[in-house]
């Protein structure tokens, strides 16, 4: 088996730390017992581009369960757990292709790797994958019955993709599933930013200023954090609608020109390029703190810091200190890839077992529907959504409440009034 992880030695620990995150994911446990019975991806070749976790170990061994003949590849340069790719490669047979901290190049070559596995299935966080084989892999076009995404940044660069023709097979925005974005992106994000921030920094939120970058589920997720940790939390954006929503929502809403002379720390979830720039930076206090959540390295210009400064010294794990020519000093973390992978490991268990168990059903469904399914983008299907809400609410211990009979009456009527 073809394989290029950090050290093979590390596959006990993270076998171990793969067992501790099953322990979260109830559904697609349940999803990986009736897969090993019923094996409906018997034969079907996937290749994953994901960030390589335990939580993604966990879908893995669930698909191959299915019987499915699985590659799986890292979707970012920094967020790969090599601990988890050599328990993927040494006790699942899982050929991975990973290293934490690897260069472009190497990511890259990763992805070619992936895909000289000839996928009839890609599950893509960001479309790489999808990109890739567009753009210089077009031989591998027939065979593809389909593709995943899981991430917002990945759909808009689908739905591009579709309406300019160019997307040649049918691929499922899980991202768009209620039980994907209302809780990975929103609480997933929210916890696991705020947990890579402190890990990297060891800074006390209470009683600082923190900047947010856009409020959409991701950063509506980080301000909510912050705040309830003391945070003083500003909120950027360039949507009227979420900008009304955010100073409902309690918050400073001003422009980052503004922003950026008042923050401690400053987190970008826009999904697009040089939210913080050159004239930010330049008026920033002393000792700033920058980073990204979102999820290409592209928010924050860095080259535009790196001109600036004069000096450049990694002073703790994960923090480049950048001292400006005037001598203040503006600190960047986790070299402005998304700092919850960087400098920690990502959302919980509990909140990507939805987000993987849509993966899961939708790779099902892909197999079962592909011929009916046109060269677009479609949503998870409501029905799939719907029964993982169920199955995670069970797994939760939560009950709830069922109609009666004559409320079901009223819901479907018009006559009654006052
Ligand atoms: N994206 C965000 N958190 C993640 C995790 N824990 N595993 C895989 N992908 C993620």
């Amino acid at each position: 088996m073809d394989y290029d992880i950090k050290d093979i030695k590390l596959s006990e620990k993270g076998k171990l730390r793969m067992e501790w995150a099953e322990q979260s994911m109830p559904v697609l446990r349940l999803i990986k017992k009736r897969f090993k019975k019923e094996k409906p991806l018997a034969g079907v070749r996937i290749s994953a581009c994901l960030h390589v976790t335990t939580e993604t170990a966990n879908l893995m061994d669930a698909l191959k369960a299915g019987g499915a003949d699985v590659v799986l590849c890292a979707s970012n340069p920094l967020s790969t757990q090599d601990d988890v790719a050599a328990t993927l490669v040494d006790h699942y047979q899982i050929a991975t292709f990973a290293i934490k901290g690897e260069d472009n190049k190497t990511y890259y070559k990763h992805i070619q790797s992936a895909l000289a596995h000839k996928p009839m299935i890609t599950m893509d966080d960001g479309a790489d994958l999808v990109s890739t084989i567009l753009s210089e892999q077009k031989q591998l076009i027939p065979n593809l019955i389909g593709g995943t995404e899981e991430t917002t940044t990945g759909v808009i660069r689908l739905r591009s993709m579709a309406q300019k023709g160019v997307l040649k097979f049918p691929v499922i925005s899980v991202n768009d599933a209620s039980t994907k974005h209302f809780f990975d992106n929103r609480y997933g994000t929210g916890q696991s930013t705020l947990d890579g921030v402190l890990r990297a920094t060891n800074r006390m939120v209470a009683g600082s200023t923190v900047v947010v970058a856009g409020y959409g589920w991701c950063g509506r997720g980080i301000a909510m954090r912050a705040a309830g940790m003391g945070g003083n939390v500003i909120v950027t954006e360039i949507d009227p609608l979420k900008a009304i929503e955010a100073v409902m929502d309690g918050y400073r809403v001003m422009p980052m020109s503004e922003a950026a002379k008042i923050g401690d720390f400053f987190i970008t979830v826009t999904g697009d390029i040089k939210v913080i720039r050159k004239e930010h930076f330049e008026v920033m206090k002393d000792g700033a703190i920058v980073c990204n959540s979102g999820h290409f390295n592209v928010e924050i210009d860095i080259p535009a810091l790196e001109k600036l400064s004069k000096r450049k010294r990694t002073i703790r794990e994960f923090v480049d200190e950048y001292t400006l020519s005037d001598g203040r000093k503006v600190n960047l973390l986790g070299e402005g890839r998304l700092i919850n992978l960087a400098s920690a490991e990502g959302h919980p268990s509990s909140v990507m077992d939805m987000s993987f168990a849509n993966q899961a059903l939708s790779a099902e469904y892909l197999v079962q529907q592909h011929k009916n399914l046109e060269k677009k983008v479609y949503p998870v299907p409501p029905k799939i959504d719907a029964e993982i809400a169920r199955l995670k609410l069970e797994g939760m211990g939560v009950k709830i409440d069922k109609l009666t009979k004559e409320q079901e009456k009223y819901l479907a009527s018009w006559e009654m009034g006052t």
